[in-house]
Formats: C-alpha cells, sequence, structure tokens
C-alpha cells in the first residue's frame, strides 16, 4: 500500500470583477498567500488556485483525509483573504458565498462548495477538474454518466476489461438529504430515472466495483443552505482518469454537446454549457452563457503537474458554436419558459415577493373550475 493523498477543491465566489463575468487578480494572490503558507508548514503538499468566471477554485493536495478541519479552515481562510481584496475594491457581491460569519469545524454547508476524494496514487495518476460558472450542483449528472456508463461515449466500457464490469453512481436526493448508490450497467433505467432530474438528484461520487473512487463533485445548493437566492452553486468536479477510469479523450467527450443546465442570468434560466479556455470564461452575454472549464493534472507524490488547459483545443470550436445558437434560440423566448426556469425554482428568487405583493388582487371564479371530474362517476360505471 501506498500513502493515501486527498485531492481537495473548495470553491467560492467572493466578489465578481465586473458585475459577475470575471476574478480579478489580487483576489488569487490573496487566497495563494494563504495556500502558500499552508504549504510551508507542512499542511498541504501542493496547491494551485484558479478561478473560472466570478468563482475561485483552492486545489489543494494534503495527506489529512476528506472533511479535514485544518484543511477546510485555510480554505475557509483563504476566502475570507479574498473578500477583504473584494471589498477593498468594491467588487460585486464582495463575500458573496461565504454564509457563515464564522468558521465552525467543517466548511460544507457554509456556503462554498466542495469535492474531496482521498485514494492511492497510482503509477501515473491522471486527474482532471472541472470547473464550471452560472450553473447548479446537478450540471454534472449527464456528462458523468456519460463518462462512466454510456458506451456510445466510452469506448473503454466496451473494449477495456478494466472498464467492463462498470461502475457505481452515488446519488444524492438534495431536497431530502438521502443517498441511495445505482450499480450500471445493470440499473442503468433507475439510474436515469433520478439523475435525469437534476435539480433534485444530484451525483455525488463514481466508484468501480472495487470500490476506487473515480469521480465526486460538489453537491451544495446555495439556495437550500440560504433559504434563498444569493447567486449559483457554480459547482466542481474531480475526475480519475486512465487504466480502470475513462481515458482524457473519453470523459473530455461528454463536453462536446452544449447541454442545457439551469443559471445563467440571476441563477433563473436554462442555457447552453460552453466548454471554453480559461481565458475565455469570462461570461458576458446575459451574464453567460454558463461555461465549463477542464485542468488536468498528473500527480507525482501529490505534487500537481499542471494544470493542462483541456478545453483549449479547436476542436471544441463546434460545441461552443453550438452554444451560441442555443443561447441565441433560447435568449428569444425572453421572460417565458422553457428559458426562465419552472415556478418551483423561481420560489427561491423574487417571485413570492410579486406573488404576495398581489395576493388580494385575485379573484376566485367558480365557472373556470377545472379540479371537477370531466365524466361523472355514473358515465363510468355504465
Ligand atoms: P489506458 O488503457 O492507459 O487508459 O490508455 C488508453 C488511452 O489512453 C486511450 O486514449
Ligand atoms: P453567480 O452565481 O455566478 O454569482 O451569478 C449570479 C448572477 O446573478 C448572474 O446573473
Ligand atoms: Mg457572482
Ligand atoms: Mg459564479
Amino acid at each position: 500500500m501506498g500513502d493515501l493523498v486527498t485531492f481537495s477543491v473548495i470553491k467560492a465566489d467572493v466578489g465578481g470583477w465586473v458585475g459577475h463575468s470575471s476574478t480579478h487578480e489580487r483576489l488569487l494572490d490573496a487566497a495563494r498567500n494563504r495556500l502558500a503558507e499552508a504549504q510551508a508548514d507542512g499542511t498541504l503538499v501542493d496547491f494551485h488556485v484558479t478561478r473560472c468566471g466570478d468563482d475561485i477554485f483552492l486545489i489543494m493536495t494534503h495527506r489529512r483525509g476528506d472533511n479535514d478541519e485544518r484543511v477546510h479552515h485555510i480554505a475557509w481562510e483563504a476566502f475570507e483573504a479574498a473578500t477583504e481584496e473584494a471589498k477593498a475594491l468594491k467588487l460585486y457581491g464582495a463575500g458573496q458565498d461565504l454564509l457563515a460569519d464564522a468558521f465552525s469545524g467543517n466548511i460544507r454547508g457554509m456556503g462554498p462548495g466542495v469535492a474531496e476524494m482521498t485514494f492511492e496514487e497510482r503509477r501515473s495518476e491522471t486527474i482532471i477538474v472541472f470547473m464550471a460558472d452560472k450553473t447548479s450542483a446537478g450540471a454534472w449528472n449527464l456528462p458523468l454518466f456519460k463518462m462512466f456508463a454510456d458506451p456510445f461515449n466510452t469506448a473503454g466500457l466496451v473494449i477495456s476489461p478494466a472498464l467492463h464490469d462498470g461502475f457505481r453512481f452515488e446519488v444524492l436526493d438534495v431536497r431530502e438529504n438521502k443517498l441511495i448508490t445505482l450499480s450500471t450497467p445493470e440499473e442503468m433505467y433507475d439510474l436515469l430515472m433520478f439523475i435525469g432530474a437534476p435539480s433534485r438528484f444530484t451525483v455525488r461520487a463514481v466508484y468501480n466495483k472495487r470500490g476506487e473512487i473515480g469521480a465526486v463533485s460538489s453537491t451544495q445548493r446555495l439556495a437550500l443552505i440560504a433559504g434563498r437566492y444569493v447567486g449559483k452553486d457554480d459547482p466542481v468536479c474531480i475526475v480519475r482518469a486512465q487504466s480502470q477510469f475513462p481515458a482524457v479523450g473519453e470523459v473530455l467527450e461528454p463536453f462536446a454537446l452544449p447541454f442545457t443546465v439551469e443559471g445563467w442570468m440571476r441563477g433563473s434560466h436554462h442555457g447552453p454549457l460552453m466548454p471554453v479556455a480559461l481565458h475565455e470564461a469570462n461570461p458576458s452575454r446575459f451574464d453567460g452563457p454558463p461555461r465549463v472549464c477542464a485542468l488536468g493534472f498528473q500527480l507525482a507524490d501529490g505534487r500537481l503537474v499542471g494544470p493542462r488547459d483541456l478545453f483549449d483545443d479547436p476542436a471544441f470550436d463546434e460545441a461552443r458554436r453550438q452554444a451560441n445558437v442555443i443561447a441565441e434560440y433560447l435568449r428569444r423566448h425572453g421572460p417565458f419558459e422553457p428559458h426562465r426556469l419552472p415556478m418551483e425554482e423561481m420560489e427561491y428568487t423574487t417571485m413570492p415577493q410579486v406573488m404576495e405583493r398581489l395576493a388580494d388582487r385575485w379573484e376566485v371564479v367558480e365557472e373556470e373550475q377545472t379540479t371537477q371530474p370531466v365524466v361523472s362517476e355514473e358515465a363510468v360505471d355504465d
């Protein structure tokens, strides 16, 4: 048994530059300074601080396991330091995602998104970190299904004996806080029944059938934590690639389709998820469309060799073009569904206030009553 390594990504939006479009370099430097101290004192093996849109991602390796109080506290302090810069520059929504007044024990449930996995570093350990802006925690359901369960996406499921047994998906019901684990290919249809509704069910992790972790995602839903709209989750997902897991190209392939996600303007619209290089992760049109970046690393005894900016490839130009076509089509719906999110989701934004203001203007209309059965029971009996 080799040493275990923990790969932690903790992310937050602590201030947008300009509006919600991007991140100021001074915020990233403030976070880097805090993590450099933690590396110097031996807490972290290595780190990389980056961003997608207005969200900062702290990518860290260490030997302390998942949910380590010290690592979470350092991340919280890095975000506090970045918030100070955001306040000094009067950036938009300074401290937006730091929902708690002070750190206590575990950063989960305090606003920032968390994805962590602990594993034995392989002879060659390939890892991809996906970072999204202007979307929500369930956004990884479709790509994770394609990577680990769809033979039309992942040739290895058919061709490679190391993948042929399939995978297990850990699915979280974010409303009821319940978990279920479903196996593919055997329970593929059951799995799709749930994860096809990503606002309620999110894939939290994927394991192979030997119990090795292949992927983990942040499942924190800001609106459910805060009980109101405070910006979108803008989630992160970590995927291990090659050997007993899908190859890098198989892990990236789902993003060749700019599939529809929730997020975009005011967190309240559907739009296509556009795969982009880091330098293009500055959503501006209608605060979008939603973006996803993919950073690749090789691990060497916990050290991060990278990143490689994996969507910085003309092979994804067509996905970007299609995303713009879909974006234009949806934009023309203006305030109408399905561009705007359905009622249930709007209840976390300004919908309740509008409802309340007009509450006594609604009149009951008897003749339009539609809850009565149209066919009488007598008619049915005949
Ligand atoms: P592995 O069998 O090592 O995963 O390599 C396959 C590959 O890289 C195809 O792209
Ligand atoms: P963020 O969730 O990225 O902060 O975006 C919020 C928003 O209102 C975009 O229009
Ligand atoms: Mg923001
Ligand atoms: Mg954001």
